[in-house]
């Protein structure tokens, strides 16, 4: 049997961290107010709130895209290529990939994550479910740049298959996305039959987007007040959770649901070094997840460098899919 590769490239200073924060929280300047990045909604709470997010009956993205994979797996495994290194962005439990290896047939698995950590017991297991194939975990994020190791450009590697599913791309505005999907096609390498395997959330009604973002259980809401817990941890504030509220709206302009957190009364949150005044009724805008077209993202692929990518969606023509997952080879 093999035994897993596991390397964590470089990772933010816990100092760099709370910079990052503090500037975001008092950013006035900026338009729309207060930010913090989306990242910081993923504490080991977080992460859970966010499983149980895809079990919500609101929340249909992870449920439509599990089953366009599994009604359309056997036509995906002809147009990617066998034998090839399957590379997972933000693998997490790498449960997503894991049920494609029988269709795909990798001989090479890399999961990446910000955290290697999260990859070690995931991929000790699925080793021992496919004892001969090459697997490896890369701790990374790649929010900011793509900087896969080179040995993955191992001669006898195979083809590269990137594989991006769930969404995650929607936290790109379309500008990041761009330069993101240009840095996948340069990580796809230079061996013909490479490309990337993605999925992508559609422009749908406003009422059904916004539920998917609000629902009645309150998890969503739990999941995006919790990231108060995370800053108040890292940088020190003293925010309240009672003082904060839930709140996503579809900005049809910018095609992207919003998430905020809204101050329930006139407040100061203080923290060592700086203090910053919210008024009852201020932001802290913590999330965009964009919501794109077929045609609106093949044309981005095509940007990118990529061929005219083949859709799959949950719906018998394209453009009255709530979900497509999209083949665009490099
Ligand atoms: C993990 C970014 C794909 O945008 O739907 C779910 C995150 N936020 N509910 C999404 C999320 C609120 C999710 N992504």
């Amino acid at each position: 049997m093999k035994t897993p590769v596991f390397v964590q490239l470089h990772r933010d200073s816990a100092e760099h961290i709370r910079q990052e924060l503090i500037h975001g929280l008092t950013a006035d300047a900026q338009p729309g107010g207060a930010t913090v990045s989306p990242k910081f909604l993923y504490d080991a709470l977080g992460s859970r709130l966010f499983e149980a997010i895809t079990e919500l009956p609101e929340y249909y993205p992870t449920r439509t895209e599990a089953a366009i994979f599994r009604v359309h797996a056997r036509a995906m495994s002809q147009a990617v290529p066998k034998d090839a290194t399957l590379i997972d962005l933000g693998a997490g439990n790498c449960g997503k990939a894991a049920g494609l290896f029988g269709a795909f047939c990798p001989r090479r698995y890399v999961a990446v994550d910000i955290s290697v950590d999260f990859l070690r017991a995931t991929l000790d297991m699925l080793q021992r479910q496919y004892p001969s194939m090459e697997m490896v975990g890369i701790g990374l994020d790649f929010s900011q740049a793509l900087d896969l190791p080179a040995e993955l450009g191992q001669p006898g590697a195979g083809p590269r298959v990137l594989f991006y599913p769930g969404s995650s791309i929607g936290n790109f505005s379309p500008a990041q996305a761009l330069v993101f999907l240009r840095q996948v096609r340069e990580a796809c390498g230079p061996l013909a039959g490479s490309g990337l395997l993605i999925g992508v959330d559609l422009v749908k009604d406003a009422t059904e987007l916004e539920a998917a973002y609000d629902d009645t259980l309150g998890v969503t809401a739990a999941f995006n007040r919790n990231l108060i817990s995370n800053v108040n941890r890292l940088v020190g504030t003293d925010m309240r959770l009672a003082d904060w509220a839930h709140l996503a709206l579809f900005n049809r302009l910018e095609s992207r649901i919003e998430m905020h957190l809204v101050a329930q009364r006139d407040l100061t949150v203080r923290w060592p070094g700086g203090q910053r005044a919210f008024s009852r009724g201020e932001r802290i805008h913590t999330e965009n997840s964009y919501k794109w077209t077929v045609a609106g993202f093949s044309k981005l692929l095509l940007e990118a460098g990529f061929a005219e990518p083949l859709v799959w969606t949950d719906a018998p023509t394209a453009d009255a899919g709530r979900f497509a997952v999209m083949w665009a080879g490099a």
